[in-house]
């Protein structure tokens, strides 16, 4: 049997499959990676992207924080469409075998692609509050602003995104661990696995069913059971559902 075919019968006699992704899902929709040959890390900045998208330098540096988010993170994702690898995870979802999409990527591309459970290691891009009042504001107030987003109040409105040095949320954390926990099936893909603790979620599976769909090599493909080096929307497109 050869790799797609395995991968369609692990999908087949699933029944609780966790998929667990990160940017490598939304290259296809046109959305660079970080880490990738295209990635944003290979730009030349005057700073390491890693250290723009800290919380030591989102407060120290706020204007330039916010042209690096406006320029490479938001206006990107603005026009993006979800490619088929979300398309296929959400109708599994409605099918009945997948119980949840854990992802650090913060486009909303699989909740526009129909997931429901969608569990966002890394915040979301969609959600962004003043750091005064705490007032809630859409994507539009920061994707309109010209410099660094102002509430009514005076007060910056940042995005609800885990910045590094920031913890991940509480919640999030249970539920990504109790769903990995659970899964009979645990499909990872589209990401290098080297940001943590967010790859360290993996550990939790008890399965004897990981499979990794990337393009890179990994820290956890001798873990796996199956791993198909591709593009995860070819890989996942040809599934049959
Ligand atoms: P990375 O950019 O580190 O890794 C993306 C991986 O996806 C690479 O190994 C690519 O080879 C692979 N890849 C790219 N396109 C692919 C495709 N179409 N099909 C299959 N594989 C593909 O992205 P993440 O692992 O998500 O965090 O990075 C983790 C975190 O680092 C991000 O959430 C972000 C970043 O700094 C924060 O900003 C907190």
């Amino acid at each position: 049997m050869n790799a797609m075919q395995t991968l369609q019968q692990y999908i087949d006699e699933s029944k609780r499959i966790v998929f667990f992704g990160g940017a490598g899902v939304s290259t296809e929709s046109g959305i660079k990676d970080f880490r990738g040959v295209d990635g944003l890390y290979h730009l030349k900045y005057k700073y390491n992207p890693e250290t723009i998208l800290s919380r030591s330098f989102f407060l120290g540096h706020t204007d330039e924080f916010f042209e690096f988010y406006q320029d490479k993170i938001v206006q990107p994702t603005l026009n993006a469409a979800p490619n088929i690898a979300h398309k296929t995870l959400a109708k599994l979802e409605d099918m009945g075998k997948l119980t949840a999409v854990i992802t650090q990527n913060i486009d909303g591309l699989h909740q526009m692609a129909g997931s429901r459970n969608v569990l966002e290691l890394h915040g979301s891009i969609h959600r962004n509050y003043c750091m005064n009042c705490g007032e809630k504001y859409s994507l539009d107030a920061v994707s309109n602003a010209d410099g660094i987003p102002r509430c009514h109040c005076g007060g910056i409105i940042r995005p609800d995104v885990v910045l590094y040095e920031e913890p991940l949320d509480d919640v999030v954390i249970t539920k990504t661990v109790q769903a990995i926990n659970n899964a009979d099936l645990l499909i990872v893909g589209g990401t290098s696995l080297t940001v943590y603790p967010a790859a360290g979620f993996l550990d939790f599976y008890n399965g004897s069913k990981l499979v990794v769909i990337n393009l890179d090599n990994t820290s956890y493909d001798s873990k796996a059971a199956l791993t198909i080096s591709g593009k995860i929307g070819e890989v996942l497109g040809h599934i049959q559902l």
